[in-house]
C-alpha cells in the first residue's frame, strides 16, 4: 500500500466517508458524572479550581442527578465532605453519613441512574489518609475493615455499585466477602487499581477537602514512573473479585490504559480527574484553546485507549454536546 496507489486521504473527502471509516465513538453510555455531597439544605458552594462544579446538598444534588439522567448519563460518582473526621473516619460508615444519605435521595428520586460511591477513608480521617494510622504509618491490614464497613453503609443505603478509591492491599477481596455475607452478591465493585500518586488530583482535594495533612500518599498510591506494576495491581484485584478495573488519572497514562485492556478481560473505567478538567478549562477561560473541542478530543483519546467507561467533571457537557452532533 503505497502512495501513489494508496491515497489514505480518499477516505477522508467527506463528512460521509469520515463517519463510516471512524474506529471510536462517544457515547452518553460511556460517561460516569462525580458529584460532591455534602450536608445541609440549599448549599452550591462553587469549587474554584473545578469551574462548573459544587459542594452540593441533597436537594442540589439530586437536580443535577436528575438532569444526568435526562441526559441518558447512566451513573454518577458520590464523594462525601462530612461534618466530622476523626482518627477511625466513623462517619465513612455511619448510617446516616452524608454518602449514604445522597446515595439513598437519589434511589428514591432518580431511581434509573446507578449509583456507584467512592469508597475511601480521606475525606474522613482528620490525618486525611486513605487508611487509619498506627504512629505515622498508614496501617493497611487495620484499614481493610472499615473500608469494607464503609462499602457495606453505601449498598445498604442504596449505592448500586462501589469503588474503593484507597489503595491498600487486599481491599477489594475484604469488600467482596463483607458484601457477600451480608446478602449483597450482585453488588458489582468498580476497582481503582491503577491508581497513580498524582499532581493532579490537587483540585479534588480542595474540593472534598481530603488533602493530607502530613506527608503524601506514595506508600499507597503508585509510582507514575511504573507500568509494569499497574498489570500486577490490575490482575490482584480481577483474582480479588473486581468486575471493573479503572485507571487513574486518564489522560496522562492512556499507556497504562491500553495495557490494561490487553492484559485484562473485564470493562476498564478511565478517571478524567480534577486536575485534566481543571488545565483544559483554565486555558479555554484564557482564550488559548477550545475548551469544548479538546474535551470531545480528550475523551475520544481515552475511550481509543481502551476505556468503556468514563468518569468526567465533563460527563454533562460532552452529553450535551453528544446529543446535539445525534
Ligand atoms: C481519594 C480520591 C482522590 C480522587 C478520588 N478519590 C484523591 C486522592 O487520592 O487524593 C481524585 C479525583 C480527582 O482528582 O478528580 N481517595
Ligand atoms: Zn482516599
Amino acid at each position: 500500500m503505497l502512495f501513489p496507489d494508496y491515497r489514505p486521504r480518499r477516505l477522508r473527502q467527506s463528512v460521509a466517508f469520515r463517519r463510516m471509516i471512524r474506529e471510536t465513538t462517544l457515547s452518553t453510555d460511556d460517561l460516569i458524572l462525580p458529584l460532591f455531597a455534602i450536608d445541609g439544605k440549599g448549599v452550591k458552594n462553587p469549587i474554584p479550581s473545578m469551574p462548573g462544579h459544587y459542594q452540593l446538598s441533597i436537594d442540589h444534588l439530586l437536580k443535577i442527578a436528575k438532569k444526568a439522567h435526562d441526559l441518558r448519563i447512566p451513573a454518577i460518582m458520590i464523594f462525601g465532605i462530612p461534618k466530622k473526621k476523626d482518627s477511625l473516619a466513623t462517619s465513612a460508615y455511619a448510617e446516616d453519613g452524608i454518602v449514604q444519605k445522597a446515595a439513598k435521595a437519589v434511589k428514591d428520586n432518580v431511581s434509573d441512574l446507578a449509583v456507584i460511591t467512592d469508597v475511601c477513608l480521606c475525606q474522613y480521617t482528620d490525618h486525611g489518609h486513605c487508611g487509619v494510622l498506627k504512629g505515622n504509618i498508614v496501617d493497611n491490614d487495620a484499614s481493610l475493615d472499615l473500608l469494607a464497613q464503609t462499602a457495606l453503609s453505601h449498598v445498604k443505603a442504596g449505592a448500586d455499585m462501589v469503588a474503593p478509591s484507597d489503595m491498600m492491599d487486599g481491599r477489594v477481596a475484604e469488600i467482596r466477602d463483607l458484601l457477600d455475607d451480608n446478602g449483597f452478591s450482585d453488588i458489582p465493585i468498580m476497582s481503582y487499581a491503577a491508581k497513580y500518586c498524582s499532581a493532579y488530583y490537587g483540585p479534588f482535594r480542595e474540593a472534598a477537602e481530603s488533602a493530607p495533612k502530613f506527608g503524601d500518599r506514595k506508600t499507597y498510591q503508585m509510582d507514575p514512573a511504573n507500568a509494569l506494576e499497574a498489570i500486577r495491581e490490575a490482575t490482584m484485584d480481577v483474582e480479588e473479585g473486581a468486575d471493573i478495573i479503572m485507571v487513574k488519572p486518564a489522560l496522562p497514562y492512556l499507556d497504562i490504559i491500553c495495557r490494561i485492556r490487553d492484559e485484562i478481560d473485564l470493562p476498564i473505567a478511565a478517571y478524567n480527574v480534577s486536575g485534566e478538567y481543571a488545565i483544559i478549562k483554565a486555558a479555554d477561560k484564557m482564550g488559548w484553546v477550545d475548551g469544548q473541542k479538546v474535551m470531545m478530543e480528550t475523551l475520544t483519546a481515552i475511550k481509543r485507549a481502551g476505556a468503556k467507561m468514563i468518569l468526567t467533571y465533563f460527563a454533562i457537557e460532552a452529553a450535551m454536546e453528544i446529543i446535539e452532533a445525534g
